[in-house]
This record gives structure tokens, C-alpha cells and sequence, in this order.
């Protein structure tokens, strides 16, 4: 059986994570969950992009070895993943021997198939983002020219040497069939007219190999050149699903399900990918996914104005579950967003600590107060329940889930916790039982299944606090089971800030 198969961008070593890369990851690990969650068998593989001229200049200007370099940073994602209760199924790096013998032999094999050529190179290199210029691409302004890409606009390097070629301008024709035959490969749509207008102006071969760079893949036939470090990345889904060594875990795994990336890295895998995978007679993934970028307090993320948000500093005052919530709730997945410590306090006060947190902490102190602790031993779904109607929601959310609309999918769910907060004013326990303990009871109970079926949705997005809601009302965190236990009293989930 082929397992549901995620991917995240491979993330550059030169600097180590900030909020935009803990956006693509945490994503991942919230549809890998929530498809467990389900049932269905899933793997995610994400991990770092270790080669290439940049890296091998920042080690030099640390006075490291870029291996030791890599190292270092390599590890610190992988901290920062588990900080955030990233469960990742695998993680690879570009250094590894199983990644760097598949780039190798995906080279071998495309070269001997006339997918890869050597000729000459002549054009404008962007360091910073690893990428060539053509002419009309970097245009010359006041005698210089400068990476195009708006965020970078560094100055760019004329390059000319002996380079191995790419024969990508073969596969526009095979390239818009793809996009044709493969409703949802391009996602989300709005971002996928502008790959096919692309596409259709015409497709120029690319370089993919350096001899200047020398931190990187040899070409195995040609070891004076290393090969581009975008070739030898973007092979890292097929080298990190067993490609060419273990046919049975690639069978299993192939092709992806989704690659989950940044708009601005959304040509590679839409472009020159699926390109790659075509020469190779190999099936190109089912998505790609390209989300927007978050900017902070209202300006791009960059270096020199030394606004990288530091995702341990969010975590040290919210929790690591309110972070996740507010990456995934506070834009839809697709659109840029803005993050700011104001709207971060906003969401964690609002949605967090009012209505979720408040609608626990409320429905517990009743139960311990009117029911003695007693809770429920089944989900009591009796028709004209609030558990029966916030049930009929579930089909909604693993609609949004499957689209990979988080923040809708959330929507649906933050919806049924003000439906539930109405309920408890409008029923007001504290007031009715003195009457009719009964009815006091069985508003309680209803009440305590369905915040039961609130957690369960809430697993993929906050574990932990799922997991706290679970303790409290006595559910077995084996699915589908409860205990008859008594409440379990806890501290507030979300005290406010
Ligand atoms: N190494 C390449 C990817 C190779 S994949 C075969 C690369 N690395 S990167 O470190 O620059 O990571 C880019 C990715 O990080 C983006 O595509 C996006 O997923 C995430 N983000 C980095 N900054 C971001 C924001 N400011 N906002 C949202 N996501 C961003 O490109």
C-alpha cells in the first residue's frame, strides 16, 4: 500500500530557522497528523540543503569546514523541529552518501539518455539565491546588474565556462500536458496561471553544473564540475524515498502526495522538477503546494534590517501550541500574511484563552461542582445534542484538511467552541440546577463530549493542548475510547497575557 507522502522545502544551512521556515514545517506536520489521525499510513520528509557557494563562504568567513558548518545549523532545525513537536517520519540532508549516489546517478543516467549535455555558459549568477540570469532577466541598470528578485537585488556575477546543460525547453509541450491531465498539481490555482503563462512563453536549457563551486556533488563522469545545487536539492524526494536503492520503500512512498513549499521557490518545483522527473520516466508528484510569505510588522524579513522573528522567542511567552495555532489560523494557507507580537497577543487572548480556554475551564469546575466529577462513558450523540451537531462538522474540516485550508478547517472548529459558549449562557447550569439537576446533568455531559470532539480535532494543530483537554475529561488517548474516570482538574490552558 503507498503511504501518503509530504515533503517540505530542504532548508538552507547559511542561517539558522526563523518563523518562515517553522511555517512550511509545521504545515507539513499538521496534514501528516491529521492523516494518521485518520488512518491513512503518511510519511514526511523534510531536512536541509547543505551545498552550494554560499554555504561554503559563510564556514569560510566562521573559519569551519562547510561540513562542520552544516552540521552545526543542520542540527539546530532539527532542535527547533522538535521544540515545536514537529513529528517528521524522516529527515535528509544533502551531504548524506544516500542522497549524493542518487543525484549521482540521476546525472549518469539523464546524460546517457541526451537529457544533459555539456556546452558553454555564459550568464549572471546570484550567490545569494544560487540562480542564474539570463540577459533580459537581469537587465543592466547604471553599469551594473542586480539579482531581480526583489528581496535579494544583490549584485549579480558574470559567469562563462564549460558547463553541463539541462534540456528543459524539450519538455514545455510534456510540461502543460502535465498541468493539464493533473487537476490540482499547481496549487493553489491563482499561483498556477502564472507557472503556465510561463511555461508557454518558452523554456531555455539550464546550467546545471559549476566548476568554480567546489562545495557540492562531482559530476561522476566529469569530477571538475559539481552539480547545481537546485538539481542536487530538489532530488532529495526521490533520494529520500529510496530511489534507485530500495525499490520497495520507493513503491511505498512514490509519487509524493504533496510538496508543501514558498511561493518564491515555486518555478523550481513546478518547472524544472517535474521536467527532471519526466527525463527520468518517473512519475511527477500529484502537488504542489505554494504558500504565501509572512512578513513582520508590515516589512519583509531580511538581514540587514535584523527582523528575523526567533521562533523560540514567540514560544517563550506564548507556548509552543499557541505558536503552531496562530501560523496556521492567522492566514489562509496560499495568501501572504503579516505577523506582529500584537496580533499574536490578540489570537492567543481572543481564540485561546477566552473561548477555548475558557469553555474547559467553565465546563470542568461544573462538572466537579454539580456532577461530582462524574463524566460520561460514551460520546453521547442523542439527536438535537451540541456533540451531535458539532459532529456533523467533521466531514467539513477533513474537506479543508485534505485542501490544505488550515486556517478554514480552524474557522469551522473556532465556530463550534462559540456555538458551545452560547450554549453554556443560554442553558446557565449554575442557575438551573437548583431546579433540575437532570437536565443540569445531561447539558454537562453533552457538553464534556463535545469538547471530547473538539481535542480530537485539535490534535494535528496542538497536540499538547489536545492532549490536556483529553487528561481532563477522561478520554483514553486511544481513539474512539473513553473512561469513566473522574474530571481531572487542570491549570488554565491559556492563562492571559
Ligand atoms: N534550499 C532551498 C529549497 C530547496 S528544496 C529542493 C530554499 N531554502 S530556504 O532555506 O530559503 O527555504 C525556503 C523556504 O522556507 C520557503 O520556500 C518557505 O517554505 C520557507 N520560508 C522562508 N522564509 C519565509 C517567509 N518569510 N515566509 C514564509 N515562508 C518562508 O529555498
Amino acid at each position: 500500500m503507498k503511504k501518503f507522502y509530504i515533503t517540505t522545502p530542504l532548508y538552507y544551512v547559511n542561517a539558522p530557522p526563523h518563523i518562515g521556515h517553522a511555517y512550511t514545517t509545521v504545515a507539513a506536520d499538521v496534514l501528516n497528523r491529521f492523516m494518521k489521525g485518520q488512518g491513512v499510513e503518511s510519511h514526511f520528509l523534510t531536512g536541509t540543503d547543505e551545498h552550494g557557494a554560499k554555504v561554503a563562504a559563510v564556514a569560510e568567513a566562521a573559519g569551519v569546514s562547510p561540513q562542520a558548518w552544516a552540521d552545526d545549523i543542520s542540527s539546530k532545525f532539527r532542535q527547533l523541529w522538535a521544540h515545536l513537536d514537529v513529528r517528521y517520519d524522516d529527515f535528509i540532508r544533502t551531504t548524506e552518501p544516500r542522497h549524493e549516489s542518487c543525484v549521482q546517478k540521476v546525472f549518469a543516467r539523464l546524460l546517457a539518455g541526451g537529457d544533459i549535455y555539456k556546452g558553454r555558459y555564459q550568464g549572471f549568477y546570484c550567490v545569494s539565491c544560487e540562480t542564474y540570469f539570463t540577459d533580459t532577466e537581469a537587465p543592466e541598470k547604471a553599469g551594473e546588474r542586480r539579482c531581480p528578485n526583489a528581496e535579494c537585488a544583490k549584485p549579480l556575477q558574470l559567469v562563462e565556462e564549460e558547463s553541463y546543460f539541462f534540456k528543459l525547453s524539450k519538455y514545455q509541450r510534456p510540461l502543460l500536458d502535465l498541468y493539464k491531465s493533473k487537476p490540482g498539481f499547481l496549487s493553489p490555482a491563482h499561483r498556477g496561471n502564472e507557472i503556465v503563462r510561463f511555461v508557454e512563453s518558452g523554456l531555455q536549457d539550464i546550467s546545471i553544473s559549476r566548476t568554480k563551486v567546489k562545495w557540492g556533488i562531482p559530476v561522476p563522469s566529469d569530477p571538475q564540475h559539481t552539480i547545481y545545487v537546485w538539481f542536487d536539492a530538489l532530488t532529495n524526494y526521490i533520494s529520500g524515498a529510496g530511489h534507485g536503492a530500495d525499490p520497495a520503500l520507493f513503491q511505498g512512498l512514490w509519487p509524493a502526495d504533496v510538496h508543501v513549499v514558498g511561493k518564491e521557490i515555486f518555478r523550481f518545483h513546478a518547472v524544472i522538477w517535474p521536467a527532471m522527473l519526466l527525463a527520468l520516466n518517473v512519475e511527477p508528484p500529484a502537488k504542489v503546494f505554494a504558500h504565501g510569505w509572512w512578513t513582520v510588522s508590515g516589512r519583509k524579513m531580511s538581514k540587514s534590517l535584523g527582523n528575523f522573528v526567533d521562533p523560540y522567542e514567540v514560544t517563550r511567552e506564548f507556548g509552543v501550541d499557541a505558536f503552531r495555532y496562530f501560523l496556521l489560523r492567522e492566514i489562509p494557507f496560499g495568501n501572504d500574511g503579516d505577523y506582529s507580537p500584537e496580533s499574536m497577543r490578540k489570537r492567543y487572548n481572543a481564540d485561546l484563552a477566552n473561548d477555548l480556554g475558557n469553555l474547559l475551564s467553565r465546563v470542568v469546575q461544573m462538572v466537579d461542582k454539580y456532577l461530582e466529577g462524574q463524566l460520561p462513558r460514551k460520546p453521547a450523540l442523542a439527536p438535537g445534542s451540541q456533540a451531535a451537531a458539532l459532529a456533523t462538522q467533521a466531514q467539513a474540516i477533513g474537506g479543508c484538511m485534505k485542501r490544505l485550508a488550515f486556517s478554514e478547517a480552524l474557522g469551522i472548529i473556532w465556530a463550534g467552541v462559540s456555538r458551545l459558549n452560547q450554549h453554556v449562557n443560554a442553558t446557565a447550569p449554575w442557575t438551573l440546577v437548583k431546579t433540575d439537576p437532570a437536565k443540569t446533568k445531561e447539558i454537562l455531559f453533552d457538553l464534556v463530549s463535545s469538547l471530547r470532539i473538539v481535542a480530537g480535532w485539535l490534535e494535528p494543530f496542538m497536540p499538547q493542548t489536545s492532549a490536556k483537554i483529553q487528561a481532563q475529561l477522561g478520554v483514553r488517548l486511544v481513539p474512539g475510547e473513553t473512561s469513566a474516570e473522574k474530571i481531572q482538574k487542570g491549570p488554565p490552558l491559556f492563562p492571559r497575557k
